[in-house]
């Protein structure tokens, strides 16, 4: 009976010579050493075969195959699989290198669990000429996930930082549950959608050491060199590659045996819903919630019985019920991580930031990160810090957190604590985030009291002192005497036209040059958050910059005090 290593190592190969030795070499100094590598080279015309040959003839455990012509990545991806054998399959990039316990770090991962799948690690991105850092994938965990919340979960990481979470595909995967999900298809995205269907056969693990780096670009540096790599000639294939892999994505969802039918629709919805929101302008994304929220209400008829029914992901009760999921921190923390690695790398280190992350409410994460870039930007400036609108004082929270350590600097929070007031004209429903039909409808929504604000901001320890509650509707107590003589920063979640006239109207002489504030809602939930900016960058253009988030980040304007146009940071 011949002898089959615990784990079968495919390397695909086109014209490989700068970096193969790298890559062989870190593979063959692994601290575990049980198993064989299997070379499969797409009729390379460099020196790659010669020196395939070398090191298969110093180490039995490598075998080298070579095509007769370039079959395309897809092609050969899965050939290794097929030549390979062992419990457990590890695809390994010709150009990336492994920490010497790469393997038996990922090897223990899958073996403490029977339920996970895949195991990968942190890895490294460089630039192959120059070696610079690009940025850290902190790749994807989806332990402790049912099936339907690791497919959200992982196409939530893809959609948040594209370049992330690649690397988890170049893991150690369970040979068993990837035949299931195998073969790759050729087209770009194609790792996604293998991802997204191995999602639901089990759990992911990222192991968080960096033990592995990869070098950015070649092949993955646009969807033309993915393209010819894999030779796609499609042009639907090219051009539309988030289309096809959405399309392909509810293929995965509809043939899975891992969802009862009800999930799949749901998922189906979530996943369509979720596609049109990151890769189309908001008015399409908007329109799709409109029309779909017409078969949404018939079908929840019909889904009663079978107790299911669709939810909107970004309505408070579907944000609630994530929240109170602890589970999610894991996901909280992967884009913290992301956030901090790629866009906000300035931003302070703080250690009690992603608890308070998770128990956001209204806000979305990517506009948290944001706040707390923009807060950073401006808190030793003069002045202190503020947020017009309150409601459960999540936001605050966060922010009082990031301001504790700054002892001259006071937290202003302004609410009525009797929630949104009747809005006025200019506010003409958007988005009706809680389905109530109506803008009227959300005159007294959104109150808390004040005591359970004061108990969240007490959570913190941030001193009763420096915590200044203005409550009372901001017409009247913009009026009074309890008020900031100077604003370093300040975030305006009132919602409606005319109180955000009030706090950017005072903001506007109480602002340090050089403060920034952030205007949640920027078209979005009530056409009047926008007018009131829009009118106010109009009247001020000559002291405020605006800069607005990519679509991704949420729907929020950040105005910055005394930036010329076209001559600050963005
Ligand atoms: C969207 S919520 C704020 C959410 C909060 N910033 C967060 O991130 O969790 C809007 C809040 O603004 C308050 N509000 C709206 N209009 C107001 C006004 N004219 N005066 C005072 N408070 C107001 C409401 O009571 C409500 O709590």
């Amino acid at each position: 009976m011949s002898y089959e290593p615990l784990i079968g190592i495919g390397m695909p190969v086109y014209n490989g010579e700068r970096h193969i030795r790298q890559a062989l070499d870190s593979l063959l100094a692994q601290d575990y050493g049980d198993f064989e590598l299997v070379i499969s080279d797409n009729a390379s015309t460099d020196e790659t075969q010669q020196i395939c040959l070398e090191y298969a003839e110093r180490d039995k455990r490598i075998r080298y195959y070579r095509n007769e012509r370039n079959m395309g990545i897809a092609w050969n991806f899965n050939r290794v699989f097929e030549l390979s054998s062992g419990e457990y399959f590890m695809s390994a990039c010709h150009d990336d290198w492994w920490a010497p316990n790469y393997l038996s770090s990922c090897l223990e991962a899958l073996s403490s669990s029977e339920s996970i799948v895949l195991a990968g690690t942190m890895c490294k991105s460089i630039a192959p000429e120059t070696g610079k850092l690009l940025l850290i994938d902190h790749g994807v965990s989806t332990i402790g996930l049912k099936a339907r919340e690791r497919f959200k979960h992982y196409k939530l990481m893809l959609h948040c930082g594209k370049k992330n979470v690649g690397s988890i595909f170049c893991g150690v995967y369970k040979r068993d549950a990837l035949r299931k999900v195998m073969p790759l298809k050729n087209m770009i995205g194609t790792d996604h959608v293998l991802l997204a269907e191995l999602s639901l056969q089990g759990e992911f693990i990222t192991i968080q050491e960096n033990l592995m780096t990869k070098r950015y670009g070649g092949t993955s540096a646009s969807h033309k060199n993915v393209a010819h790599a894999l030779s796609v000639t499609n042009p639907m294939l090219i051009r539309c590659p988030y289309f096809v892999r959405e399309v392909l994505m509810q293929k995965v969802i509809f043939q899975t045996d891992k969802l009862a039918l009800p999930e799949k629709v749901t998922l189906s919805y979530w996943s369509l819903n979720n596609y049109i929101k990151v890769h189309f302008i908001p008015p399409l994304h908007r329109r799709f919630q409109t029309i779909s929220r017409l078969p949404a209400k018939m079908v929840n008829k019909l889904l009663k019985p079978l107790g299911v029914k669709f939810t909107r992901i970004c309505s408070q009760s579907a944000r609630q019920d994530v929240v109170k999921l602890s589970k999610y921190k894991e996901l909280i923390r992967q884009f913290h991580g992301c956030f901090t690695d790629s866009f906000f790398c300035d931003l302070p280190i703080n250690k009690n930031r992603c608890d308070l992350l998770v128990k956001l409410l209204g806000t979305g994460i990517g506009e948290a990160m944001y706040i707390l870039a923009f807060l950073h930007q401006s808190i030793k400036l003069d002045g202190d810090v503020c947020e017009f609108g309150v409601a459960q004082g999540a936001t605050s929270a966060l922010l009082a957190n990031e301001v504790l350590s700054f002892d001259n600097k006071c937290l202003w929070l302004f609410d009525s604590f009797e929630g949104l007031p009747k809005p006025s004209s200019k506010d003409k429903l958007i988005d009706d985030i809680f389905n109530l039909g109506s803008i009227e409808a959300y005159q007294g929504r959104m109150c808390c009291p004040v005591e359970s604000v004061k108990s969240r901001i007490s959570e913190i320890s941030f001193p009763t002192s420096r915590l200044k509650i203005v409550q009372g509707f901001i017409e009247e107590t913009i009026t009074g005497d309890l008020l900031p003589g100077k604003v370093c920063f300040a975030y305006v979640d009132f919602d409606f036209y005319q109180p955000i006239l009030t706090a950017l109207n005072f903001l506007s002489e109480h602002l340090s040059v050089g403060g920034s504030v952030i205007v949640d809602d920027y078209g979005f939930f009530s056409s009047g958050a926008k007018t009131v900016v829009d009118e106010f960058m109009a009247a001020h253009s000559h002291d405020f910059k605006m800069i607005l988030p990519p679509d991704w980040a949420g729907h929020f304007a950040i105005l910055v005090k005394g930036s010329r146009p076209n001559n600050g940071s963005s």
